[in-house]
């Protein structure tokens, strides 16, 4: 299983004197011997490696190593240590998509040392994959801090793969995937987008991660990371011609350093996923197995939670987050005027009595809280207390109400890009959520970042947004972080994380040129790679022109019962069923599926997927025998005929069909579906019929 070869070379020099030069390599497989990666210091003494698959290289020889202010640790090497060692546990996460994941690696260290300082990279080879790790040791017997340039990591690809990606901007994860060739990866198109309000994308070869691929033989590969703390992001930069993806780290402020880190920091991993397909992609669990396991004792007041809210009908324009009406805000935003104030005591009082109904344990509340009037593009330190309710919100009476209804509040802290101005109240507005016995929270980051100067993705802001949910953590309060950095699987470690934005979601159907039909069949291959999605789905009311100045020429673009569908194909502990009671009342019987799936699974399997096309997707629900289906695809319909044999033998269960009508289609008849119940049993094959953006939900009860 481990090679070991050391190869010692004798060169003899042009002046007829024996030299000596050195290179080393150490080769560790996975546990199945399918995946093996090779390291190899060079007769220069640089550090690269290669990964095999099946035997063939899937990953080329690739550099490695980091540029510190203090001098470059990628070259001069000698060996000063190396290691193996395996591993193989089982572990059961809080929540999650399964109920027990194995942690199974060949792990191979290496020290290295140059004048410049220790370098210790840490490779786990896994049968999915590979990710690594480095030790900034700096020189024996050194402290204090590193400056970090640069990280030198590259990825060199096999061949022009096609790739799903988004570009490498320092603010946002919010724009739309573009399918290219690595050699076709050009992100000046996206110098055209308009909806999102932050964004900055300084170089057109750099990517946001996670980032898909799938090789001419159909294998499928991802590059993303794993326990994203004290560092920026890494993005990707391109070499078009070679094929070849190198690290880039966010800056901060400092722009000439990326990071400042403690003698003996140990990077964030980096990961390659290598599967022979599609859904293999989706069933990995190295980002989490990368994540240091809970440091949350007590996890009893955690609970993955489908929700109602105050939301969409401001970004519908029929609301306000703003008392007074004179929020300027943009068309992003929403901007209706004065008397429209959606977070009133009424309303919260009715979608508390809407979510009681029908069984949603969690109430979001968004413009409850002074600040609202000057929060939009002011870049402006003190915007919100997070504390003082309008004057028509009963904060404590609604959190009273919402607990005897069994829908507590979850509140909401818009920060409006104001990270400082955030921790400057954060311990009080925390005290007042614990003194509600409330237990979860939405924040939110629109605009540009205080500290000025910082970005999104930046070492600060990351050491922020852990700030945060180490805070919320000791006060019992779950997150969801809206414009944070993309999730890096941080959520086996810190359980109270239940999802985060960081994407494109729905809410850019409301009020943009929306989110194309393929969306969704990428986002689970590229962003949910690294954690849980609050994509708030389940709009019924499509095109909703009642809300908008005529001709309306916003709309979500999928159908009905692909709103259904991405419950189960987009996999978050915390759901949001996003549309107003109003246009529930009107499909009761399609609601109905909304309310009975569930948040929290013991098994999951990815029945059949290509990225960008189609994917379904089943899940059994935690401790119950129910499982739910959801199948979607891009804007082509598909006929999909898909095996129950997930479903134990010998049980009769009654599917629930819900479905696009035949004459269904997102653009031109989103709201046509169709709901049948069959009894089925493993043996059973559905054939269903998505239309063009479409999709089908389907709820697999046992049979009494
Ligand atoms: C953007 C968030 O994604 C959205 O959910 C929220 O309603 C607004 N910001 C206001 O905070
Ligand atoms: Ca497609």
């Amino acid at each position: 299983m481990k090679l070991k070869n050391l190869v010692a070379l004798m060169l003899l020099s042009g002046i007829g004197q024996w030299a000596f030069a050195q290179g080393t390599s150490y080769s560790q497989s996975s546990p199945s011997g399918r995946i093996a990666l090779h390291f190899q210091l060079s007769a220069q003494g640089e550090p690269n490696y290669r990964v095999d698959f099946w035997g063939k290289p899937i990953v080329a020889k690739s550099k490695l190593g980091f540029y510190l202010e203090s001098g470059q640790l990628n070259q001069g090497f000698k060996l000063v240590q190396q290691n193996t060692r395996q591993f193989d546990e089982t572990w059961q996460p809080v929540w999650g998509e399964v109920a027990n994941i194995r942690n199974r690696y060949n792990e191979l260290k290496v020290v290295l040392e140059n004048a410049t300082g220790q370098l210790e990279i840490t490779f786990r080879v896994f049968d999915d994959g590979i990710g690594f790790r480095y030790g900034l040791l700096g020189k024996v017997g050194q402290s204090g801090e590193l400056s970090v340039m640069e990280e030198v990591s590259e990825f060199a690809m096999t061949g022009d793969h096609t790739t799903w990606w988004q570009p490498g901007d320092w603010d946002s994860n919010e724009h739309t995937y573009t399918t290219s060739l690595i050699s076709g990866i050009d992100g000046k198109k996206y110098l055209n987008e308009t909806s999102i309000s932050t964004q900055f994308i300084p170089d057109y070869r750099a990517c946001q991660t996670p980032l898909a691929m799938r090789t001419a033989t159909g294998v499928h590969l991802a590059i993303h990371e794993a326990a994203l703390v004290n560092f920026p992001a890494m993005q990707l930069k391109v070499n078009n011609a070679t094929r070849t993806f190198g690290a880039f780290l966010v800056p901060g402020k400092d722009l000439w350093r990326k990071a400042s880190v403690p003698v003996g920091f140990q990077t964030p991993w980096r990961v390659v996923l290598i599967s022979p397909d599609a859904p293999g992609l989706l069933a990995s669990k190295l980002i989490l197995n990368l994540n240091e396991p809970c440091k949350i004792t007590d996890v009893s007041w955690i609970k993955p939670v489908k929700y109602v809210g105050i939301w969409w009908e401001m970004h519908l324009n029929k609301a306000t987050w703003d008392f007074s009406g004179s929020q300027n805000g943009s068309s992003a935003q929403g901007t209706a005027g004065h008397g429209k104030h959606g977070a009133t005591t009424a309303n919260t009082r009715k979608y508390i009595d809407f979510a009681s109904e029908h069984g949603f344990k969690g109430v979001l509340v968004e413009g409850w809280n002074i600040g609202w009037e000057d929060w939009f593009g002011k870049w402006k330190e003190d915007v919100f207390d997070f504390q003082t309710p309008y004057p028509d919100y009963d904060l404590p009476g609604l959190a009273k109400y919402s607990l005897e209804k069994g829908a507590p509040i979850i509140v909401h802290h818009e920060t409006s890009g104001s990270a400082t101005g955030y921790e400057k109240h954060i311990d009080k507005a925390f005290d007042l959520i614990q003194s509600l016995d409330l237990h979860a929270i939405k924040t939110g980051y629109v605009g540009r970042i205080i500290p000025k100067g910082e970005w999104h993705d930046g070492q600060w802001m990351i050491n922020h947004y852990n700030r945060v949910l180490e805070k919320a953590a000791a006060k019992r309060i779950m997150v969801d972080a809206h414009e944070p950095v993309r999730p890096t699987g941080l959520h086996r470690t810190y359980p109270n994380f239940l999802a985060s934005e960081a994407t494109r979601g729905n809410e850019f159907n409301a009020w943009s040129k929306g989110n194309p039909p393929e969306h969704e069949t990428i986002l689970p291959f590229t962003r949910g790679l690294g954690g849980p999605i609050d994509y708030t789905p389940g709009i019924f009311n499509i095109k909703f022109s009642e809300y908008k100045a005529s001709p309306n020429e916003y709309q979500v673009h999928t159908t009905l019962a692909k709103q259904l569908a991405l419950y189960v194909t987009l996999y978050s502990p915390l759901q949001m069923a996003a549309d107003l009671p109003e246009h529930y009342q009107k499909h009761l019987d399609a609601f109905q599926f909304i309310k009975d799936v569930a948040v929290d699974w013991d098994d999951t399997k990815i029945l059949a997927a290509a990225i960008g096309d189609y994917i379904v997707t089943a899940r059994k629900a935690k401790g119950s025998e129910n499982w739910f289906l959801g199948a979607i695809t891009d804007e082509l319909p598909r006929n999909q005929s898909v095996k129950l044999s997930f479903l134990p033998a010998g049980k009769t269960y009654v599917a629930k069909i819900y479905e696009d009508a035949p004459d269904a289609h997102w653009k031109n008849n989103p709201t046509a579906y169709k709901i049948r119940s069959i009894e089925v049993s493993n043996q059973s094959v559905l054939a269903l019929k998505l239309a063009a953006g479409g999709g089908a939900a389907v709820s697999l009860i046992p049979k009494e």
